[in-house]
Parts: C-alpha cells; sequence; structure tokens
C-alpha cells in the first residue's frame, strides 16, 4: 500500500520489492517497503515513519538525518560536496551520517539497514507506521 501511493507519481509499476530495515534510536525496528528508484526519505515517509524531511528532498534542510552501518558504506555513493556541507552543520554527526534523500533505494542495497537520528524525528506521541 504505501508504495502505491509513490506508484502513482511514478512509472514504477513493474518494480520488484526489496528489504529495507529502519532502526529509530529507542529500539524500534520497521520494515517499509522499498523498490528502486526512491529515495530511502521518501519510502520512510510512505510508510507513516515520522521523519521531518522539512525541504522535501532539495538538501537543504538536513533533517533526514541517518547513520548507515559500516557493512553497508561501500555500497553506498559518495555524499556530494552539498551533502557533506549539509552534514556539517549537524551536531553529533559522523562518518556514517548520511542525508535519507540523498540515497536512492536501488537493488544492490536490498536489506540496507538505517537508523533514523533524534535531530531528524518528528515529536509525536502517537503516529503508526506501515
Ligand atoms: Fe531536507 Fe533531506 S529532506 S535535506
Amino acid at each position: 500500500m504505501p508504495l502505491d501511493v509513490l506508484y502513482g507519481h511514478c512509472d514504477h509499476a513493474d518494480a520488484r520489492f526489496l528489504k529495507l530495515h529502519v532502526r529509530l534510536t529507542d529500539g524500534a525496528h520497521f520494515e517499509p517497503e522499498a523498490a528502486a528508484g526512491f529515495r530511502i526519505m521518501e519510502l520512510m515517509r510512505a510508510y507513516g515513519l515520522p521523519i521531518k524531511a522539512e525541504c522535501g528532498g532539495a538538501c537543504v534542510c538536513a533533517t533526514c538525518h541517518v547513520r548507515v552501518p559500516e557493512k553497508w558504506q561501500h555500497l553506498l555513493p559518495p555524499p556530494s560536496d552539498e551533502e557533506l556541507a549539509k552534514l556539517d552543520e549537524i551536531a553529533g554527526a559522523d562518518e556514517q551520517s548520511r542525508l535519507a534523500c540523498q540515497l536512492m533505494m536501488t537493488d544492490a542495497l536490498d536489506g540496507l539497514e538505517v537508523e533514523l537520528q533524534p535531530d531528524s524525528l518528528i515529536a509525536q506521541t502517537n503516529w503508526v507506521a506501515g
């Protein structure tokens, strides 16, 4: 269902589903539907996860901060200068930090794990993912 929402705006109807694992820092774990060609931020939003992503993916807000475990780093494209500049603005960002709006899901990233950081979490008391 969540990807149906995205398919309505794109021509990815024949895409195969991939695995994406999203953790919150409190240990909660979610597996949003994922398909190649969608930004990780879009997939998280479509699933209903409380990611701020205030600029909608324009790489100007730095409120889609995720950390990606070391074992996945070699499969990710290097961050652009624009992304690095935004990451520099985040207190506590480190070499595992990325902006979820700048990461595109690909077949090679099937099973990708990301952890949504507290600085990019919408403060809500009742939200439902899935
Ligand atoms: Fe604004 Fe990613 S959504 S930088």
